[in-house]
């Protein structure tokens, strides 16, 4: 088929009309990057109009933030653009933004005729203008696809965050230049780039003017950050968190993901001294055999990561660890999963994601001959999460009985019941008020499962 679409040169700048009323719908997928992106963009549409709203079917506008880190993602995707718009009687504008539209814009546009906006990452800052471009009226729309990079100039463009609860996320670094042998990051979000002390900053003291207790700084890399200071030179992570926690109002301060060799010493020496900075790190290692270390070009080895944590807890004796792990990366044997478990048991992590490889258009390691077959996989995935799941639920038993400060975020599922965060990281289920919200308060740990705490708010 052949596929008809708007470009720049062929079309001018659209400007977009404010009209009350408009409803749209977004669905997120991947990581946090995601979550942030997906809350800019609501931000960007509001002055035009657009509320958000839960329910696809009465929408206007359909988003679907995608990822494209494993292959089930894109599938899921594909399925969803057909589901989500079922029963929708608006014939709402369809809009396929994230990693996978930077990645596969023209694949998506001709396997389904119904999209009618495809943008990246980088782009998302002009989504009124792609509406405009392609016609909000249904029989006149026009297909409009951009994926350009246009590096950090996104950040100046983007319409102020508004705050959705105690706790921002808030992007300071994006794209990757490390090269991993199985990921599309670099591909999609570009190379590495870090914003300016000074932007993020900004960023940060308005969200604390506006009530915002805790922020998140996300990244590909977020310790490879190194962005100018208004000093004009480079600043690193840990120089950033630093400043980032004179702002009165942030209590808590996070930041992921993490990559081993760039954890330095200064940041590590951080959290035994940094109040606010909260002790848990997500510092994925992928996999625990120095050879496949090696063909996933991760740059460092097993016992220098091991080295890393044992450093993070000199500094932070209760620091908890969090990690991602790919199992069935091509050449991978038994014998150097094993040496992955054994990694595992080293650490003990509080919390950690693990996946089946999934090969990667694109991605040197989807070249190899040597693939792990679907059921060696599936079985080594099931013995490493039985295992991360024992460490976990472990990790949240230890909590139990004891009184810990919890950040409330939201409403939990049950009536009186608010959900939040401890300093390590874990979800915890407190009885309590709604006037709580947004507050940070003891709670006394009754309950643990592998997932969350429960307890009681504690009375002075
Ligand atoms: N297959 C499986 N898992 C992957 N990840 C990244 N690329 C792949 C892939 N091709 C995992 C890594 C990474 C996390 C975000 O996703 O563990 O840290
Ligand atoms: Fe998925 Fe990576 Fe893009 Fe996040 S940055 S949405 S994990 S592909």
């Amino acid at each position: 088929m052949k596929v008809q679409i708007t470009s720049e040169e062929q079309m001018p700048v659209a400007a977009l009309d404010v009209q009350e009323g408009r409803k749209f719908f977004i669905k997120n997928y991947g990581c946090q990057m995601n979550v942030y992106d997906a809350e800019r963009m609501e931000d960007m549409l509001a002055p035009y109009g657009f509320e958000k709203i839960a329910d696809a079917k009465e929408a206007d506008l359909v988003i679907l933030n995608t990822c494209h880190i494993r292959e089930k993602a894109d599938e899921k995707v594909f399925s969803d653009i057909g589901r989500v718009t079922k029963g929708n009687k608006r014939n709402p504008l369809i809009a396929i933004g994230g990693c996978m539209g930077q990645a596969m814009g023209r694949t998506i546009m001709q396997r389904s005729p119904k999209v009618n906006i495809v943008f990246g990452p980088q782009t998302y800052h002009r989504l009124p203008e792609f509406i405009a471009r392609s016609g909000l009226a249904a029989g006149k729309r026009k297909r409009v696809l951009d994926t350009d990079f246009p590096a950090l100039e996104k950040f100046d463009s983007l319409a102020p965050q508004g705050l959705r609860g105690p706790s921002a996320y808030v992007t300071i670094q994006e794209g990757c230049d490390k090269f991993c042998t199985y990921c599309v990051v670099p591909f999609t979000r570009g190379v590495e780039l870090s914003r300016t002390v000074e932007s993020i900053l900004t960023e940060i003291r308005a969200l604390a003017e506006k009530g915002a207790k805790e922020v998140c700084l996300l990244g590909q890399n977020v310790n490879a950050y190194h962005g100018l200071g208004s000093d004009g030179k480079e600043c690193n992570l840990a120089r950033l968190l630093q400043q980032v926690a004179t702002i009165d109002g942030i209590e808590r301060i996070r930041f992921t993901t993490s990559h081993p060799s760039e954890m330095d010493n200064e940041l590590i020496e951080l959290f035994g001294k940094e109040r606010k900075l909260m002790p848990y790190l997500h510092l994925p290692v992928q996999a625990g055999s120095d050879k496949i270390l090696v063909d996933m070009n991760r740059t460092h080895t097993a016992d220098e990561y091991l080295q890393i944590i044992d450093l993070l807890r000199m500094a932070r004796p209760d620091v908890a660890i969090s990690g991602d792990f790919i199992v069935g990366f091509p050449g991978e044997t038994d014998e150097d999963f094993e040496m992955t478990m054994d990694l595992v048991r080293e650490v003990g992590y509080s919390s950690a994601y693990s996946f089946m490889y999934s090969p990667r258009p694109n991605t040197p390691a989807a070249e190899n001959t040597n693939q792990v077959p679907l059921e060696v996989k599936k079985e080594r995935l099931q013995r490493l999460q039985d295992l991360l799941t024992e460490q976990q639920k472990a990790y949240n038993n230890s909590f139990v009985g004891k009184t810990i400060p919890v950040l409330l975020e939201e409403a939990g599922r049950k009536e009186n019941q608010l959900r939040g965060r401890s300093p390590h990281n874990i979800a915890v289920n407190v009885e309590g008020n709604q006037r709580l919200l947004g507050q940070q308060i003891h709670v006394n740990i009754t309950k643990a499962t592998a997932s969350s705490l429960f307890g009681e708010v504690k009375l002075d």
